[in-house]
């Protein structure tokens, strides 16, 4: 078994901080007082006791699933200070968020403290999926975690979902609006679906008390229960995959080091600067508050909250059949089966998984950063103005993609992991490009729009 001593500076660095903070006199001496620590405390108790030297690297993971479980903790605290002021009725919401902002010390901060957790857990999240994904870390014993950490994705979502009508603004009035009018495209339930997230036909005080309930009870349970099983996962997987494909054997003990401190030193650290970037945010900029919301009177442009704005970005071009059932549901199938497709070799650990990985991965990459753009514009000023050009959009995007899928096969020849993860980029490129359009790019009528001359 190595030695608890280590060469890497940062660690070294780290440890004597920790020394230096935490009383001598409740720091485990011998490795067996270690091993007892972690095991006797619960929240120690979610790591293992050792973990590779290579996984500590601060780039092969970012740290962004620890981030995820801090800002969730931000949340959860400012969220508790929020509710004992917050009145969750049509006549009172926006009233009492104003007499938080003004009234209460703090207030404003708590609330800014509560809108920016929010906002980062989301792209955080969307982050470790793909550092997650990037390092092929779903095969093998880390399958199901991947299931349990959409699941987790979608909790998110759907708590800033929730929370993002509270305010009873117009801002957040007619978001939820749009949003929920989506569901009308589902074939047969699309009227019962949103019937039933609106709490009714219409989004009222039905509304206001089935998103205030999800969002400060069901769906915190949902997290807080699933969060739980993710990290009992990792520690079942032996820490978090290996940047070393040699290293597949999980039970070589050589080369790890201890926990703590090693781990949760860095853990902490990263934790820490997380809260004061946080923290520093909200005392910046306050979370936006618009005008009261006016049921007869739409906001234009009206938009989505921006992690939904892809959609609706590609209900302007696509079908909306197509944009807002069809993608959405295979994209969410496709991700919830990807552990569970047959890969001839599990290629895990690097990052983009190989050589032949990283070229195909660019490739993608750049396709879809070029051509992205020039289809919304060809659909903006050419196709929009002939009949059915929703479907003619679909059939074009469809031929594009296979003529990709098939020269990528023909010229490159790459193995199924390396083929899937270029589709994915493709994907994952021109749905940042639909939300950047989305979000910036589109002014009154939703007409495409410079940023600096009237866009949002
Ligand atoms: C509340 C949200 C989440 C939290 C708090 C969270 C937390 C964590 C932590 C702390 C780790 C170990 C260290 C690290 O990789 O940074 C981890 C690993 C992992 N997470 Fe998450 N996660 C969340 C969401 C997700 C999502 C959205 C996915 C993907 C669908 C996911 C899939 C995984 C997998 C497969 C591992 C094991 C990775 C490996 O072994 O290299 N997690 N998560």
């Amino acid at each position: 078994m190595a030695r608890d001593t280590t060469s890497d500076p940062l660690g070294n660095i780290l440890s004597r901080i920790y020394r230096s903070i935490v009383p001598r006199s409740i720091i485990p001496k011998t490795d067996a007082d270690r091993r007892r620590t972690i095991l006797e405390f619960l929240v120690l108790h979610m790591r293992p006791v050792r973990v590779r030297r290579s996984t500590l690297r601060f780039t092969h993971t970012f740290g962004l699933g620890g981030m995820s479980l801090v800002l969730i903790g931000l949340l959860m605290a400012s969220g508790i200070l929020l509710m004992l002021a917050y009145d969750p009725s049509p006549e009172h919401a926006y009233q009492s968020i104003l007499s938080i902002q003004d009234g209460m010390i703090f207030g404003a901060t708590v609330r800014a403290v509560h809108h920016w957790s929010a906002n980062i857990l989301v792209a955080a999240a969307l982050f470790h999926l793909l550092r997650v994904f990037f390092t092929g870390a779903y095969h093998g014993p880390r399958r199901f975690n991947w299931v349990i950490g959409l699941g987790l994705l979608i909790g998110i979502l759907a708590a800033n979902f929730t929370g993002y009508l509270l305010p009873w603004d117009q801002l957040s009035f007619w978001a939820v609006t749009i949003c929920t009018g989506m569901l009308g495209y589902v074939p047969v339930i699309g009227e019962w679906l949103q019937a039933f997230a609106r709490g009714g036909t219409e989004i009222g005080r039905g509304t206001l008390v089935l998103f205030y309930s999800f969002h400060t009870t069901v769906v915190p349970v949902v997290l807080i229960v699933l969060m739980a099983f993710h990290f009992w996962r990792v520690r079942k997987a032996r820490g978090v995959v290996s940047p070393n494909p040699q290293d597949s054997q999980e039970d070589d003990d050589t080369e790890k080091v201890l926990t703590l401190p090693h781990l949760l030193v860095r853990e902490l650290a990263v934790g820490l600067t997380l809260v004061a970037v946080v923290v520093l945010l909200a005392a910046l900029f306050d979370a936006p508050l618009g005008a009261p919301a006016n049921p007869g009177m739409s906001p234009n442009p009206a938009k989505a909250p921006w992690y939904f704005m892809g959609f609706q970005e590609l209900q302007i071009h696509l079908e909306p059949l197509i944009a807002v059932v069809v993608l959405p549901v295979l994209g969410a199938l496709g991700l919830v089966l990807l552990p569970y497709l047959h890969f001839d070799h599990e290629m895990s650990g690097p990052w983009f998984l190989s050589k032949t990985g990283r070229t195909t991965g660019a490739l993608a990459a750049v396709v879809s950063l070029v051509v992205t753009p020039l289809l919304i514009l060809i659909d903006e000023f050419w196709l929009q103005q002939v009949g059915g050009a929703g479907w003619l959009a679909v059939g074009a995007v469809a031929a594009g993609i296979t003529a990709f899928a098939v020269f990528l096969s023909k010229k490159f020849k790459p193995e199924k992991a390396e083929f899937v993860q270029s589709l994915f980029i493709l994907f994952m490129v021109a749905f940042a490009i639909l939300t950047i359009t989305g979000v910036w790019f589109r002014g009154p009528g939703m007409a495409l729009v410079w940023p600096w001359i009237g866009g949002s």
